[in-house]
């Protein structure tokens, strides 16, 4: 998931490195810390939030952001912050008696620091309910209904539900719209996971799948992705504002009141972060030299060459491809001989070796993952296209590698 920079975004990040300011207090960045604000409400723009009552941070990744997302639900209804639950009152499953069982529903196929932020904020991974997919790894809506019936029946409490758009292995998006309308109906946080899919936004052929987006509670986006920026340049956003106080400090040292009230304004109490690099600035240059419509183009060209690597794909007879992709990756696997009869438990381990084998050869990086479920029969391999000047033919040679790889590893 890792692309290769901008020239523009590494020069400006040079100029971050040689200057280093950090965003902890104005005085240590001045011109960072209002770069940063600017370019949020630009942001909150692009998501669709009204950027007067947005807030955000830049961060580290979509790690810390879906940290910080479930952190904002885990806090609006624990009230970890001030000791006291708050806005609990009439929502679902909490009556008089014991307190309720905080949940998160988040599809198979969310990303695995889901479950780590889970534990981190000291709700336990297994708060996390794995909600089913479909063929293409984007959560059902129906299920997600049925689980939030059943949280309430049980009498456990839906903190939060994580959509994501742009799924790590398909590039899936999940039914936005319905997440929130569910969301909201059993009083729970939306957190939408944009951390690959976020950079649809930019291009308008592919913009029209996170529709909905913008009902979100807070979203993760990360232009270290399909921005390509040179790593970190995660961003997390609320829709509004004043749901985004636990972490509201005030450090004398730091941001002083006296000097917030008179216009030197602090961004510390937005990040998990003290010392923080402006990674805002790279983001902001390129932005400002290619323009959104420039980096869509680069985001079309990506989605172009996974749609005919999957033709490539589906054409070839010893290739077999899971489903059309969304954005730009594709799963796939090799087939061997005779594939109908084979053990399913072969076909996995043929295509896991093969992978080896390009790596230990030096010819190839293939990703490689599994489909949600249980048994074999899951391992597939995955292209995620990133690079906009790769060609279709490029693409095609790898293919082909990759077959040849295959039937080394049938004739060993
Ligand atoms: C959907 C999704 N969310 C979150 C992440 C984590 O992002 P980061 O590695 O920037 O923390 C990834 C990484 O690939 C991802 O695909």
């Amino acid at each position: 998931m890792h692309c290769p920079p901008l020239a523009v975004a590494v020069a400006a990040d040079l100029a971050v490195s040689a200057l280093n300011p950090s965003q902890d207090s104005w005085d240590q960045a001045p011109a960072a810390t209002a770069l940063e604000t600017l370019l949020l409400k630009e942001l909150a723009r692009l998501v669709g939030y009204d950027a007067e009552l947005a807030a955000g941070v830049l961060t580290s990744g979509g790690t810390e952001s879906n940290l910080m997302g479930l952190m904002l639900a885990r806090d609006r209804v624990l009230g970890a912050v001030t000791g006291r639950p708050v806005e609990l009152e009439g929502l679902p499953g909490t009556g008089p008696g014991a307190f309720p069982r905080p949940r998160i529903l988040a599809s198979a196929s969310a990303h695995f620091s889901v479950q780590r932020a889970a534990a981190l904020l000291g709700l336990g991974e297994d708060a996390v309910l794995a909600v089913p997919v479909d063929r293409q790894l984007r959560m059902k809506t129906d299920a997600l209904a049925a689980a939030l019936t059943d949280c309430a029946d049980r009498g456990e409490l839906p903190i939060a539900v994580v959509a994501t758009a742009g799924t790590t292995d398909t590039g899936a998006v999940d039914p936005l719209r319905a997440c929130a309308s569910l969301a909201a109906e059993h009083g729970a946080w939306l957190h939408v996971d944009a951390a690959y899919g976020g950079g649809a936004l930019l291009s308008d052929r592919l913009a029209p799948l996170l529709d909905g987006l913008a009902l979100a509670d807070s979203v993760s986006l990360d232009w270290h992705k399909l921005g390509w920026q040179p790593a970190a340049a995660g961003v997390f956003l609320v829709r509004r504002s004043e749901t985004y106080a636990s972490l509201a400090r005030r450090a004398v040292y730091l941001n002083p009141a006296d000097d917030e009230e008179a216009g030197y304004p602090s961004l510390l109490g937005l990040s998990l972060r003290t010392t923080r690099r402006a990674d805002a600035f790279k983001i902001a240059v390129t932005l400002r030299t290619l323009g959104r419509a420039g980096l869509g183009r680069l985001v079309d060209a990506c989605h172009d060459l996974a749609v005919a690597g999957a033709r490539t794909v589906r054409n070839h007879p010893r290739l077999e491809l899971h489903a059309e992709p969304v954005l730009t990756a594709f799963l796939f696997r090799y087939l061997p001989a005779d594939a109908t009869n084979a053990d399913p438990t072969d076909v996995d381990a043929i295509n896991a070796s093969l992978r080896r084998r390009l790596l230990r050869e030096g010819r190839a990086v293939v990703g490689r993952t599994e489909l949600p479920g249980e048994g074999p029969g899951r391992v597939r391999l995955k292209l995620t296209l990133l690079n906009p000047h790769t060609t279709p033919a490029q693409v095609d040679r790898l293919l082909h590698t990759v077959v040849a790889a295959g039937l080394a590893e049938e004739a060993q």
